[in-house]
């Protein structure tokens, strides 16, 4: 998993120590095509970034993003203990990495460039809903 993630852009800044802290708890997952990963209202435990594939935004049914290879998703709920603000669901079979809130919160404290990475997006999706 350490040389996995170490080809991640999304981890690429992280010092070996914290990959070495995230290693045994980051998980693949894979979920074929069209297959729902979370839905809106839902709580969020852990976030995920998409190694291979592309998944759908979708909020009240109309989609609102499309993601690819090494975005990442799920981690607003995490930062703003909300429930999921979207829907997300596979177009193609996809390759996904997850991490834990309690992982990425380390992360986030112990990265100064993960966490710039993560709130510049998240502040761009925000701005999104108006
Ligand atoms: P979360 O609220 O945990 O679950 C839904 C996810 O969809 C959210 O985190 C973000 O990762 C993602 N998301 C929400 N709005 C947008 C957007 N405008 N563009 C891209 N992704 C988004």
């Amino acid at each position: 998993m350490f040389q996995l993630l170490k080809k991640i852009p999304f981890f690429s800044e992280l010092s070996q120590e914290d990959l070495d802290k995230i290693s045994s708890t980051v998980r693949m997952e894979y979920f074929p095509e069209g297959h729902v990963i979370f839905r809106e209202g839902e709580a969020g435990e852990v976030m995920y970034i998409l190694k291979r594939g592309t998944v759908q935004v979708l909020r009240d049914n109309t989609m609102i993003a499309e993601l690819h290879d090494n975005d990442f998703f799920g981690e607003m709920a995490l930062v703003s203990d909300a429930p999921r603000n979207a829907t997300v669901k596979t177009v193609t079979d996809a390759e996904v990495l997850t991490l834990s809130k309690e992982d990425f919160k380390h992360l986030l404290e112990n990265s100064p460039h993960l966490a710039s990475l993560v709130s510049y997006e998240v502040i761009k999706r925000v701005n999104d809903r108006f």
